[in-house]
């Protein structure tokens, strides 16, 4: 897989690059996801969140929380304690407002760490999740065995991330979107321009279906199954320790 990384020009490894881009977009970030998405992306988080209702967790770690939408989400389950991690401290500013405005923050605690390196002992999450963030890891195999160190046995493991059509004429127009929409959006919305060409490369190039089901069977994960979402163009990935 190649390393696609934000700055073309930068001599930054993939991690700085990735914490430094969302460190600049984290207060268009949620803006413009509704506006890329078409919306589309609140179906899906919840579409996540009744996964995880089916193991009932009492902790939940959500991994690359960003602005926290998926965090906040999670806080109608019966969770007792909800963490959301994210390397940028810029997205975690914004999501810390947000939880604070809806009086969660006895619920859910936001930390900032790297999903490659966390701060927790073996087997402490009934569930972990990672909505669009697996794909800006720097190194995806070290991210996923972090991921499953830190997952109890038998607890649950849900990605939500982008994938691409596989029929014709979806797969066309995605590409179109993805290749000439997508970065002209972040263009006229965004302050920076090479985040939004980030996203869709990144988007192109990450594994996705059977490909992503076999990286996570290879880590150790069990039960792996892909639910792709709206003509494939995401993908809920759910699996087990
Ligand atoms: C596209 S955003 C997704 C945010 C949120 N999960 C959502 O669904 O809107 C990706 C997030 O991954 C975070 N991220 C990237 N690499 C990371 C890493 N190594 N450790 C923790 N967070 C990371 C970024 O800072 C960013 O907030």
């Amino acid at each position: 897989m190649s390393k696609v990384k934000p700055y073309k020009n930068s001599e930054l490894g993939k991690k700085e690059q990735v914490t430094k881009m969302f460190d600049n977009i984290s207060g268009d970030y949620d803006g413009l996801n509704r506006v890329i998405s078409f919306g589309i992306d609140i179906k899906w988080r919840q579409n996540v969140v009744k996964i995880i209702k089916e193991s009932n967790p009492q902790t939940i770690l959500d991994i690359a929380t960003g602005t926290g939408d998926l965090a906040i989400n999670l806080a109608e389950t019966d969770a007792t304690k909800i963490v959301g991690l994210d390397i940028s401290s810029g997205m975690l500013e914004i999501g810390k407002e947000k939880i604070k405005k809806k009086g969660l923050e006895s619920k859910i605690e936001m930390i900032l760490g790297d999903s490659e390196n966390m701060p927790f002992e073996d087997n402490t999450f009934d569930a972990i999740t990672v909505a669009f963030g697996v794909r800006n890891f720097e190194t995806l195999e070290n991210g996923l065995k972090e991921i499953y160190r830190v997952l109890k046995p038998n607890g649950t493991f849900v990605i939500l991330e982008t994938s691409i059509p596989t029929k014709t004429p979806f797969k066309q127009g995605y590409n179109f979107y993805s290749k000439n929409i997508l970065p002209l959006i972040g263009k006229i919305f965004s302050k920076d321009r090479s985040a939004y060409k980030y996203l869709s490369e990144s988007a192109s190039v990450f594994p996705y279906g059977e490909a992503l089901n076999n990286i996570l069977r290879k880590i150790g994960f069990i039960n792996v199954e892909d639910f792709p979402q709206t003509l494939g163009v995401a993908t809920i990935y759910k699996s087990s320790k």
